[in-house]
Formats: structure tokens, C-alpha cells, sequence
């Protein structure tokens, strides 16, 4: 393992694998810059709180195997595992905020680090998937019955769309994995996505995506205070944005709209 500094040189935001560092040297570093960049995300804190759960072997060995799923993986977005970390970083950031008890951010922590490993063996159903390898590898190390299941529940019920949380928990989960939508880095995370989905037509891709952020907020956006607080805001900023670069792309098509 490997500490990444900030470009402040100040304390890394977590650990990450040797083996990541090696292959997706500067994407991480770049994923790590970005999500510093967040307004209200605490690095810093987060990365104690990762220090501190790694002193429990257990938590070592679920985490290092979550993330070792993608060791292999090809994909821009995932395997890069940029949304793992970013999902980490901001779920611990929120569940701090949201005064979880210190018993329960562990497991928030794993959730959001295991929640979407199951793409590693395609894109459909892997929510399940991920239930199922989170479960296997906290069982194998050691974890209880209750603890396993609160991960499951987080996964399922905050991950898959559409997102149904049931308690404060799997709202956290909801949120950080949507928590892209209201960062500075979502013209780039989105772009990432792109790539790994091979949509090649840029114009319907974006409307694609405005779709989706319309959808969230429709939906009420993000359940809790402080998500609302740290990327609501964001969220409407980015979706006029992607309006304007829509606009854009289609008066470019179409040279008679008067855009020169
Ligand atoms: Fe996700």
C-alpha cells in the first residue's frame, strides 16, 4: 500500500493499492484531485477514519479485496476505481456530518468501496453481484451476521436504481454514489463514462445525461442534509451547464439557428 499525497503534500486522503497506483498512476491521481477539489469534502478525516478501520485486520481484507476485484478490469470509469474511492471519501464525509455512531461508518465504508465491484463481470445485475461478493468476503473475514446484512441492505437498496433507501444508512450509500452529479469533476467523470459505455454520439449521450440529473431531482434529489448541502447546488449547476453544451453541439449541427 501507498499513501497518495495531496498536492498540498499534506495527508493522503486513503490508501491505495500498490498495484492501482502502478497501473492507473496518474487517472488516480487525478480522481484524487478532484474530489478534493469538492466543496465540504473532508479528505483528511476520511483518510484517519481508513487508517484507524485498517487496524482491524478484518476491514483490511475486505477492502483490499473489494478493490482488487478491478485489478484486472479494463474500464475508463470503474476500473480506474476512481467512483470506489470517490464513493468512500464521500460517504464516510456525509455519515461523519450526519453523526453515525463510529461502530456503524465502518460499514459504511465497505459498502461504499464493495458497492459496485460486480461490474468487473458486466454491467447488468451487478448490484447483486456485489451483494454477494461483499458478503462472501466479509464472512470470510470474520465479520457477524447483522453487520453483513446492513452492508447488503446498503448496497441494494442505495445503489440500485431507482435508489430506494429505507434508513439513514443506505441514504448515505444513495447519495455518495450519486454524489458525481454535484461535483466539480462531472463533465470529466461523465466523459469517462462515456468511454466505457462506447457511446460515440456525444450529443445524445449528453442528453442522456440530462435526462438522468433532471430524473434525480425530480425525485427529490439527494436524501440528506448535508449531500443536499455539499452537492445540491452543484447538481443545478452542472445541468445548466450540460443544457449550454447541449445547445451548443446541436447549433453546430444545425448552421441555420444563427449560432456563428
Ligand atoms: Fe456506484
Amino acid at each position: 500500500m501507498v499513501k497518495m499525497a495531496g498536492e498540498s503534500g499534506g495527508v493522503a486522503y486513503a490508501e491505495v493499492p500498490k498495484w492501482a497506483v502502478e497501473k492507473r498512476g496518474d487517472a488516480l491521481k487525478e480522481a484524487v484531485a478532484a474530489i478534493r477539489k469538492s466543496k465540504g469534502v473532508d479528505t483528511e478525516l476520511v483518510h484517519r477514519l481508513v487508517v484507524k478501520f485498517e487496524k482491524d485486520p478484518r476491514y483490511k481484507k475486505v477492502r483490499d479485496r473489494a478493490l482488487e476485484t478491478m485489478k484486472g478490469v479494463d474500464m475508463p470509469y470503474h476500473g480506474g476505481l476512481r467512483h470506489p474511492l470517490e464513493a468512500e471519501v464521500v460517504a464516510l464525509t456525509i455519515a461523519v456530518k450526519e453523526d453515525i455512531p463510529l461502530e456503524d461508518l465502518v460499514y459504511v465504508g465497505i459498502a461504499a468501496v464493495a458497492h459496485e465491484m460486480g461490474v468487473a463481470e458486466g454491467c447488468k445485475g451487478h448490484e447483486e453481484r456485489s451483494v454477494r461478493n461483499a458478503y462472501k468476503w466479509m464472512d470470510e473475514a470474520g465479520y457477524e451476521l447483522r453487520d453483513i446484512g446492513l452492508v447488503g441492505n446498503m448496497i441494494l437498496h442505495g445503489t440500485r436504481l431507482p435508489q430506494m433507501p429505507r434508513g439513514k444508512l443506505e441514504e448515505i450509500i444513495s447519495d455518495a454514489d450519486l454524489a458525481n452529479l454535484g461535483m466539480d469533476s462531472f463533465p470529466e467523470s461523465g466523459e469517462l463514462l462515456r468511454l466505457e459505455e462506447r457511446a460515440e454520439n456525444k450529443l445524445e449521450w449528453l442528453k442522456g445525461q440530462q435526462k438522468f440529473v433532471e430524473s434525480h431531482m425530480k425525485r427529490g434529489g439527494y436524501f440528506t442534509d448535508s449531500a443536499r448541502k455539499m452537492f445540491g447546488w452543484k447538481e443545478r449547476e452542472n445541468l445548466e451547464r450540460l443544457k449550454r453544451e447541449i445547445a451548443m453541439l446541436e447549433a453546430v449541427r444545425d448552421p441555420s439557428s444563427g449560432v456563428r
